[in-house]
């Protein structure tokens, strides 16, 4: 089944007779999303780095494993959005996408075939499904080279252990630079 996207105008005019409800700002709603983006990063990479460095890869799975999602917790608190990121090949316990992220995680793999740098790809929309109109937005978390030390496809010995223990289910490797590691996905009731 397609997830179902209302685009603003057809929320408007479905609201013609409820001439209350206001017409969200999406403009404002993306610059929203793209600076909680922009503070995510700003938190997990600099801790991911450090502790890369000080501690080594092993100890750093127990990090991502904690520190992620204290701080999508953390970023949610305070913003008011839901906080999360998804992967089509996901590791993490909250990253399996609904039917809407992947759908558009697999709009961002096109992107990427065909071109279009992966640092510049995201997608919002107003979304209405069981009677709950939000505003959602995601965006594009390529691989990079410190990546592939826990996201790729020659992992040590030691790696693979420490994940098999953390996570038994993982899928979250094979990845090469460049590729798409998965998405930043937000959303905000309207
Ligand atoms: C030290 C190992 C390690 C490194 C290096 C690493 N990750 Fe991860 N990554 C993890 C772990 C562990 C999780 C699961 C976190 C959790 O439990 O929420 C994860 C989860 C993710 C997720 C969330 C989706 C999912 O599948 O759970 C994304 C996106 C991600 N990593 C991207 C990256 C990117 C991009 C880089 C490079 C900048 C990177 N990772 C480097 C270990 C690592």
């Amino acid at each position: 089944m397609k997830p179902l996207i209302i685009t603003t105008s057809l929320v408007v005019c479905l609201a013609l007779p409820i001439t209350t409800l206001a017409q969200p700002n999406t403009d404002q709603l993306d610059q929203e999303a793209r600076s909680i983006a922009k503070q995510f990063l700003g938190e997990l990479k600099p801790t991911l780095q450090k502790s890369m460095k000080s501690d080594g890869p092993v100890k750093t799975i127990e990090v991502c494993q904690v520190k992620a999602p204290k701080i999508a917790q953390d970023l949610a608190q305070k913003t008011g959005w839901e906080i999360n990121r998804v992967s089509l090949k996901p590791r993490g316990e909250s990253a399996q996408p609904d039917q809407w992220e992947t759908a558009v995680l697999k709009r961002f793999n096109a992107q990427v075939a065909s071109g279009t740098p992966p640092k510049k790809i995201e997608f919002s929309a107003i979304v209405t499904a069981n009677n709950q109109t939000e505003y959602r937005y995601m965006k594009a978390i390529p691989t990079g080279n410190v990546c592939l030390t826990c996201h790729g496809s020659n992992l040590t010995k030691p790696i693979q252990e420490a994940l098999k223990e953390h996570y038994p289910n993982d899928t979250a490797t094979g990845y090469s630079k460049g590729q798409i590691r998965g998405a930043f996905s937000f959303s905000k009731a309207l």
